[in-house]
């Protein structure tokens, strides 16, 4: 069964800790906060002091999704603020094997993200090293725009790649993940969703939205 990883990018921001709450209490597998600044993305939102807070209001595993240029500027203070697993993007640093490996000297897990027209190819001399992949599908830098369809075949190509080489990480995708897309997300080959609007975005509420979209891929 597919992991649900809901993204804070959509939560109520003057009642976060209460919203992360309720995502652990509806059954969510991860939290993921967004970390943007302005120049990787077009969109500013948190940094560390946000990884902290959203620790303290939950078990679970947090990611932080670095949508940021040279992240690796960054990895200590957000391995101190309590982030289990960092995922930084192949398009934001030209060291990419030595990010990945202070990551894992900080005790934590490494993810990398694919922008939507970065060829998955741009991983596969990393790819045994990783605990996660994540392949953006929308634009990085909102939450709620919708999900670009082209990006399935896209999907089905990294998971054909982690068989070839035996990698036994995540395949997780991020944006556009409601009812309506997880299904044939997880056909092609994701184990792990992230959802910002679907769930926070929830006309019923953030257990509605989680639940949606564990009944679409059951
Ligand atoms: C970058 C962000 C969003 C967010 C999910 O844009 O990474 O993708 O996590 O947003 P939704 O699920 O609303 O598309």
């Amino acid at each position: 069964m597919a992991l649900i990883v809901p993204s804070i990018l959509s939560a109520d921001f003057a009642r976060l800790g209460q919203q992360v709450e309720e995502a652990q209490a509806a059954g969510a597998d991860r939290i993921q906060v967004d970390v943007m600044d302005g120049r990787f993305v077009p969109n500013i939102t948190v940094g560390p002091l946000i990884v902290e807070a959203v620790r303290r209001h939950t078990s679970l595993p947090v990611e932080a999704h670095l949508m940021i240029v040279e992240p690796e500027r960054y990895l200590e203070e957000f391995a101190r603020a309590g982030a289990d697993l960092i995922i930084i993007h192949q398009e934001a640093t030209p060291h990419l094997h030595r990010a990945i490996q202070r990551i894992h000297a900080l005790g934590k897990r490494a993810g990398v993200a694919l922008n939507p027209a970065t060829p998955c190819v741009m991983l596969q001399d990393i790819l045994t090293a990783l605990d996660l992949t994540l392949l953006m599908t929308v634009n990085p830098g909102f939450g709620g725009q919708s999900f670009i369809r082209e990006s399935l075949p896209k999907i089905e190509r990294l998971r054909a790649m982690l068989q070839q080489h035996g990698a036994i990480c995540d395949l997780e995708v991020d944006g556009g993940v409601a009812p309506e897309t997880a299904r044939d997300v997880v056909r092609a080959g994701a184990n792990v969703l992230v959802a910002g609007s679907a769930v926070y975005g929830a006309p019923s509420g953030v257990a509605a939205g989680i639940s949606a979209l564990r009944a679409a891929l059951a």
